[in-house]
C-alpha cells in the first residue's frame, strides 16, 4: 500500500477519525445511555454520525455487554462493514485489553513477576496471542509496566512490582511473547502502558496526584517502559495522572521530548480512556479546543473514545493552529501500524472463529497456565507441615475463596468462571472426592459481619486431619479503581481463622491477593502460609501440586509485604537516610523509626521459601577493579548447594549498592537474577556480569553515568542477604 499517496487522498476528517478510537457497541447497534453498567466515558456526546463510526481507525472492548468476548465473525462482519464503508476502505484495528489471558487465563502479571521466570512469561503471552488473533484480535493494550511500590493501589495487580530489573525483564518477555519477532502468525501488536508513571499515585490512590522528581521518574519509573520499547513495543498509552504538573497525554516533555526525541520512539501514542477530555477536568484546559490542542501537540496520536480531533480539526488546520504535517504524522503513525499488521492486504489476519473456540482453554493452554501458576506461587512460611503426605486421611477446604470461581483476577479479558478450577476442584482432583470436603466459614466481602457460617466450618476443621483455609481478596478488590486505606484481611475472615485455628491446629493458609497484605495474623498462626495471587484458570490444580509437593514452590516477591497499611509505602531499594534506624526490637530516638512499628517489613522484596534447603557461598569475583570508560566486565560468582530433601528452583539473585555517589544512592538495587534448578544433595555456581553501565545512576544534572568508587556486590535469596564481595570502579 503505497501510504504516502493514500494520505494526500484523505480528507482533514479522515485523518481526524484515523486519530479516533470507538468502542464496539457503535457498530453494534446497542444504544448504550449513560445509565448502563458500561457507561464510562463521554460516549453519548460523542456528535458523531451514523457513517462516520466506520472512519474510526481503531476500535476497543471487543465485548458483549456481559463482558463476553465478540466471536471473530463478529469482527469480521465490523471489519466488513468499515471497509465497505469507508471512502478509501481503511481497515481497522481490533484492540482488546490482554493483561493476563485471553479465556484461557494465567496469573495476574504481579504473580507472572514473582516466578522470575521469563520464559514463562513469555510463553504465556504467546498463549493469549494465539487465542486472541484466532479469534479476529490485532493488538492487546498491553503490557502493563507500571512500577508500583503502593500496595494501597489496586493496579499493583496488573504491573510487574516494585523493582526496575526485574520489571524490564518482564516487559521484555511479554513484548517477545505478544509479537514474536515480527508480529508474525497468531501474534498480537501491543500498546505498552501507562505511560508514566501512574504506578506512583500519593496515598494509592487511583487517578491521584503523581508527584515525583524527574530523577525519580528516569531511575525508577521509566527503565521497564524503556525496556519493552526497546524489545519493539508498537504503540504506547498515555496514562491518566500528572507528571511536573501536566497530565501526561498533553505533556509534551513527556511524550515528545523523552518518549520520541529522546528513545526515538515512532509508534502511536494512544490515550487511556477519555484522558484527552480529562485535560478540562484537571484544569489545564479551559474547553474541549484547547484539550484538543494540548494532545496534538504533545503527539498524543490516538484518542480513546473522545473526538475532539474529528470535530476540530479542520478548524484547527484552517486557522493555523494545527499544521498538516502534524496531523499527517499522527495518521501516518497510524496507518504504518496497519501496515505492520498487514491489515491493508488482510484486514482478517488470523482470524478463525471456531479454531479459536477450539484453543480456549483448550489442554495444552491449561498447562501452560497451570506451570506458570505453579512457577508464580510463594511459599511465605512453612513449619514443615508442607507438602502434605497424600495419605493424609481428611482435608477441609475452607474460606470464602475455598470453592470460588473468581480465581482469575482483575483484568481477566474473557476469562470464564465456568473453566476455573477452584482449590475445592484441584484437591478433589488430586485426592479424590471421598477425602475432601468444603466449607465457606464467611463471605468474601470486606463489610461482611454475618457469622452465621463459621460454626459448621469449625465443625468440618474439627473432623478433619488437615485445614487448608483460602483467604483473601475477591478479584474485583485489586485492578482499576480499587484504591484501599486497609490492606488487612477483613475482620470476618479474621474471625473465621481465629475460630478453625482453635478446632484444627493443622492450618494451611492460602492467600488469594491482588496486592502485597497485611497478614501478621496468619503469619503468626498459621503452621504454613502460601501465596496464590490470582493464579488463574487453572488455581485449583496448581494448588494441589503445590500442597502436595508435585511442584516444590520457587517464587519470589516482587513486592514487599508490609506489617500494617501504616508503612505503605515500602520497598527495597529505598535511599539510605542520615538516622538509619538501628534496633527494630526497642524504640530508637531521633532515628528514622516509627515507635508502634518495627521499620521491616513483614516479607522482603525477592523471599519465598522452598521444600528443600538451599545455601548460599559467599560471592565472589574474578577482579576488584573495574575499569571505566571501556568494555571492562567483573564475573560475579557463588556456590549454591541444595542442602534439603528436595530437587528445587532457587531464583539467585544479584544486588549492587555503590557506597558514595554525588547524590543518594539506593541501599541496594537488583542488579540481575537467574531462576535455576538444584538437585537435591547437588550444588551449582551461578554468575553474573557487571559491567560499567550496571553501575550508571542519574546524577544531579540528570546525567546517566556511572561515578569511580567502592562498591558491594551481594548474591542470595532475597533483598535481605548479607555476604557481599566489594569492588571498585576506576
Ligand atoms: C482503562 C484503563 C486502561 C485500558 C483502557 C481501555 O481506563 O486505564 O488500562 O487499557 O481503559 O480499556
Amino acid at each position: 500500500m503505497d501510504l504516502e499517496k493514500l494520505l494526500k487522498e484523505m480528507t482533514v476528517f479522515e485523518k481526524a477519525m484515523q486519530c479516533t478510537q470507538l468502542i464496539t457497541c457503535f457498530y453494534r447497534g446497542v444504544k448504550l445511555e449513560d445509565n448502563t453498567a458500561n457507561a464510562i466515558g463521554p460516549y453519548t456526546k460523542l456528535g458523531l454520525k451514523q457513517s462516520d463510526i466506520y472512519l474510526a481507525g481503531s476500535v476497543n472492548f471487543l465485548c458483549d455487554d456481559t463482558g463476553a468476548m465478540l466471536p471473530a465473525t463478529e469482527l469480521e462482519r465490523i471489519q466488513k462493514s468499515c471497509i465497505e464503508n469507508s471512502p478509501h476502505h481503511i481497515p481497522t484495528i481490533f484492540m482488546q485489553d490482554i493483561i493476563h489471558g485471553y479465556v484461557t487465563v494465567y496469573p495476574i502479571p504481579l504473580a507472572m513477576a514473582a516466578s522470575f521466570n521469563t520464559d514463562a512469561m513469555e510463553e504465556c503471552c504467546a498463549m493469549a496471542a494465539k487465542e486472541a488473533s484466532l479469534n479476529g484480535v490485532h493488538l492487546t493494550i498491553g503490557p502493563m509496566v507500571d512500577l508500583s511500590r503502593e500496595a494501597r493501589w489496586g493496579r499493583v495487580c496488573e504491573g510487574f512490582g516494585e523493582d526496575p530489573c526485574l520489571g524490564s525483564a518482564m516487559a521484555r518477555a511479554s513484548i517477545k511473547g505478544f509479537q514474536g519477532d515480527d508480529l508474525g502468525k497468531y501474534r498480537l501488536a501491543t500498546c505498552v502502558k501507562h505511560f508514566c508513571g501512574y504506578g506512583a499515585p500519593e496515598a494509592g490512590l487511583d487517578y491521584n496526584v503523581v508527584d515525583i522528581s524527574e530523577r525519580t521518574l528516569k531511575e525508577y519509573y521509566l527503565p521497564n517502559y524503556k525496556a519493552a520499547i526497546d524489545a519493539g513495543a508498537t504503540t504506547v498509552m498515555s496514562a491518566f495522572n500528572v507528571f511536573d504538573g501536566m497530565p501526561i497525554t498533553g505533556n509534551e516533555h513527556v511524550l515528545k521530548g523523552i518518549l520520541r526525541d529522546e528513545w526515538g520512539f515512532d509508534g502511536a501514542v494512544i490515550s487511556d480512556y477519555a484522558a484527552c477530555l480529562e485535560l478540562l477536568t484537571h484544569g489545564v484546559a479551559k474547553d474541549e479546543i484547547e484539550a484538543a490542542l494540548l494532545s496534538m501537540n504533545a503527539t498524543c496520536d490516538v484518542e480513546m473514545m473522545t473526538t475532539l480531533y474529528a470535530q476540530n480539526m479542520e478548524k484547527f488546520i484552517n486557522e493555523g493552529k494545527i499544521s498538516m504535517s502534524q496531523l499527517d504524522d499522527a495518521c501516518m503513525r497510524v496507518l504504518k501500524l496497519k501496515e505492520k499488521l498487514g491489515l491493508f492486504e488482510n484486514p482478517y489476519r488470523d482470524s478463525d472463529y471456531e479454531r479459536a473456540k477450539e484453543s480456549f482453554c483448550c489442554e495444552e493452554h491449561r498447562e501452560i497456565s497451570r506451570k506458570a501458576a505453579e512457577e508464580s506461587i510463594v511459599l511465605l512460611k512453612n513449619d514443615g507441615i508442607l507438602p502434605l503426605n497424600k495419605d493424609v486421611s481428611s482435608v477441609a477446604v475452607i474460606g470464602p475463596l475455598a470453592h470460588y470461581g473468581r480465581i482469575l483476577g482483575a483484568w481477566n479479558c474473557g476469562g470464564r468462571e465456568s473453566d476455573a478450577v477452584t482449590v475445592y476442584d484441584g484437591l478433589c482432583n488430586y485426592l479424590g472426592k471421598d477425602k475432601v470436603f468444603t466449607s465457606r466459614g464467611c463471605d468474601i466481602y470486606y463489610a461482611g459481619t454475618d457469622e452465621s457460617e463459621i460454626p459448621a466450618a469449625v465443625e468440618l476443621a474439627k473432623k478433619c486431619e488437615v485445614v487448608v483455609l483460602c483467604v483473601g481478596e475477591d478479584q474485583d478488590d485489586s485492578g482499576e479503581s480499587a484504591s484501599k486505606s486497609n490492606i488487612s484481611l477483613p475482620d470476618i475472615q479474621k474471625k473465621l481463622f481465629r475460630e478453625i485455628c482453635k478446632a484444627n491446629k493443622n492450618v494451611v493458609a492460602l492467600l488469594f491477593n491482588g496486592r502485597p497484605m497485611a497478614i501478621e495474623d496468619l503469619d503468626a498462626d498459621a503452621r504454613a502460609v502460601v501465596d496464590m495471587w490470582f493464579p488463574g484458570t487453572e488455581c485449583g490444580n496448581a494448588a494441589a501440586n503445590i500442597l502436595f509437593g508435585e511442584t516444590v514452590p520457587s517464587g519470589k516477591l516482587p513486592m514487599t509485604f508490609p506489617r500494617n497499611v501504616g508503612q505503605c509505602p515500602i520497598y527495597y531499594n529505598h535511599y539510605g537516610t542520615g538516622r538509619p534506624r538501628e534496633d527494630d526490637s526497642r524504640r530508637c530516638w531521633c532515628q528514622s523509626a516509627y515507635i508502634d512499628s518495627p521499620n521491616a517489613p513483614l516479607y522482603p522484596f525477592g523471599y519465598g521459601l522452598s521444600y528443600t534447603e538451599f545455601a548460599y557461598g559467599k560471592p565472589y569475583v574474578d577482579k576488584t577493579v573495574l575499569q571505566s570508560g571501556g568494555d571492562d566486565c567483573i564475573t560475579v560468582r557463588c556456590e549454591l548447594a541444595n542442602t534439603g530433601k528436595y530437587d528445587g528452583k532457587e531464583v539467585v539473585q544479584m544486588y549492587v549498592r555503590d557506597m558514595v555517589g554525588s547524590v543518594v544512592r539506593p541501599v541496594r538495587e537488583l542488579k540481575g537474577f537467574k531462576k535455576v534448578f538444584v538437585k537435591r544433595g547437588e550444588k551449582v555456581t551461578v554468575s553474573f556480569t557487571i559491567r560499567e553501565e550496571d553501575l550508571a545512576f542519574y546524577n544531579a544534572k540528570l546525567e546517566k553515568r556511572a561515578e569511580k568508587g567502592a562498591f558491594r556486590v551481594w548474591v542470595g535469596g532475597d533483598s535481605t542477604c548479607s555476604e557481599y564481595v566489594e569492588i571498585e570502579l576506576v
